[in-house]
């Protein structure tokens, strides 16, 4: 009997120091301020109602944070947000998490889609950033648009710190990882989503989120938080050793925002 209870503590014991879970979920106040989400309702695809966003706030401030900056789509034709919708929504979530009594910090930005209405915006010089002068961008899922590093030249010129979001989820890099090394020679940040390393996608996302943690090149962490699902993909995150490893680097930049 002793023996077989011997036996299984050694088990468990290796089952711990193998496997990519840590006992106690992540507690997120360390990083303080998530920078990637579409809380502002109804101008994306993220939360649809005021009751909803609320909702997703109200839970992302128990998970630790104590700022967001939200950042809802702009798309080509399809989410066609202006700064000025952008900014009337955001007072609109102000105002409810005032009447809600929730103590949390709230900005807005915009997660720019680089595509061929990308340059008019560009040139307008009207883009919402945040910080100093942080712009988030994301690529098509398809493939990257053929401008994309005159883009990012031109917006380095003009004074605009360019981060990445989630580039675990570009498939048509992953068998090519010089073209990320490339990106960030070029002084490009990059931001993984949390929900990557908790298996949230498709394989192999999780793997090359992993990587890029391995290999020093994530300066971001964010919850790309659109709904109830990504709230689940986030509490299962939470007990993920990767994101305890990036986390503990001393690389990333959230708590500076
Ligand atoms: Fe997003």
């Amino acid at each position: 009997m002793e023996q077989i209870k011997f036996i299984n503590t050694l088990m468990n014991l290796f089952k711990n120091i193998f496997s990519n879970k840590s006992s106690n979920p992540i507690d997120l106040s360390v990083l303080g301020t998530d920078m990637h989400s579409h809380l502002i309702p109804g101008i994306d695809d993220g939360a649809q109602t005021i009751e909803e966003s609320i909702e997703l706030i109200r839970e992302l401030n128990q998970l630790g944070y104590k700022k967001l900056i939200i950042t809802p789509h702009v798309q080509g034709e399809f989410f066609i947000s202006t700064p000025e919708i952008i900014l009337i929504g955001l007072e609109e979530v102000r105002a409810a998490l005032k009447n809600e009594e929730i103590q949390i910090k709230i900005d807005a930005a915009a997660e720019y889609l680089i595509d061929d209405k990308f340059e008019e915006k560009l040139k307008s010089g009207n883009l919402l950033t945040f910080n100093e002068n942080y712009i988030l961008i994301e690529l098509s899922f398809f493939s990257p648009h053929p401008n994309l590093l005159s883009y990012i030249f031109d917006l380095q010129i003009a004074g605009y710190k360019v981060i990445l979001a989630h580039p675990e989820r570009y498939s048509y890099w992953f068998d090519n990882f010089k073209k990320f090394e490339d990106l960030k020679n070029r002084g490009v940040f990059f931001q993984i989503n949390i929900i990557s390393l908790g298996g949230y996608y498709p394989f192999p996302v999780k793997k090359i989120a992993e990587k890029l943690i391995d290999n020093n090149m994530i300066e971001f962490l964010g919850t790309d938080m659109h709904n109830q699902n990504y709230m689940q993909g986030l509490k299962q995150a939470l007990n993920e050793k990767y994101l305890d490893k990036i986390l503990s680097s001393g690389k990333l930049l959230n708590y500076q925002l």
